[in-house]
């Protein structure tokens, strides 16, 4: 097996949810843990990230594909470098569902934020019925090619990946260890395939419903490298154990 320099990882997805007061039980409850094997991103809604500079790695759920202009509602990646936004999750089956982005789009936000150098949090994943009619590997691979195609399988080395099936997102129905572990090997088999250096290197997340109690049985599974987690991350005390599963 070729060796790795991988570090697990756990981004927090607040979704719109928070206020100001979980804004400050995070930073604290952050502040008192001591995770030095692990990295934590927070990626709170656009009007926190403010308050939580210099505390914690910062991500943000979205970014436009444009640089600036006529994009009434958007945020740019000039912006978020202001506020010290290390991170972007891309491409999450919610804004695909709710705001139409499609592969292409995904592509070109994943580009965007390359370019400003954020590291993109690439999501993919599939709904119920393509596992169940047996095309849920096709259906990974045409999202990754997406990528692929626009940015070139050297940019993957700057990114991180989750591995987010639509059906187990806020439904408490999580993938099993070796559910997850399937996909994450797949997906990293299939970067190999253009290079193994890259497939070897990249993080890979897991996301859906993940809590205390079923974090360490998914991160230690070869291929799942941490998580994105949504509800989770709204209870600093959930969210600490979580980190810690990862930090073993
Ligand atoms: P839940 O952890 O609430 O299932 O959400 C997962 C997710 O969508 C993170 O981006």
């Amino acid at each position: 097996m070729q060796t790795n320099n991988r570090r697990q990882l756990v981004a927090g997805n607040w979704k719109m949810n928070g206020d100001k007061t979980l804004v400050k039980q995070m930073q604290q409850s952050l502040a008192e843990a001591s995770l030095d094997n692990m990295d934590v991103v927070i990626c709170p809604p656009f009007p926190y990230l403010e308050l939580f500079a210099n505390t914690v790695k910062l991500g943000s759920q979205n970014i436009s594909q444009f640089d600036s202009g006529a994009h009434t509602g958007e945020v740019s990646v000039a912006m978020l470098k202001e506020f010290n936004c290390h991170y972007v999750i891309v491409g999450h089956s919610e804004r695909r569902a709710d705001n139409n982005e499609s592969d292409a789009v995904v592509a070109l936000k994943v580009e965007q934020g390359l370019k400003a150098n954020l590291t993109p949090i690439l999501c993919v994943g599939e709904p119920e019925d393509v596992r169940e009619n047996g095309t849920l590997f096709d259906y990974i691979a045409a999202q990754l090619d997406a990528v692929l195609q626009q940015v070139g399988i050297q940019q993957f080395a700057k990114m991180v990946l989750a591995y987010e099936p639509i059906w187990a997102i806020g439904t408490g129905k999580t993938a099993s260890p070796t559910q997850a572990q399937e996909v994450h090997a797949f997906i990293r088999g299939y970067l190999a395939k253009q290079d193994t250096n890259i497939a070897a290197n990249i993080v890979i997340l897991y996301g859906g419903s993940v809590k205390g109690s079923n974090a360490q049985e998914l991160f230690s599974q070869a291929d799942v490298d941490g998580g994105l987690i949504g509800g989770a991350s709204l209870n600093p005390e959930d969210f600490l154990s979580i980190c810690q599963a990862a930090n073993q």
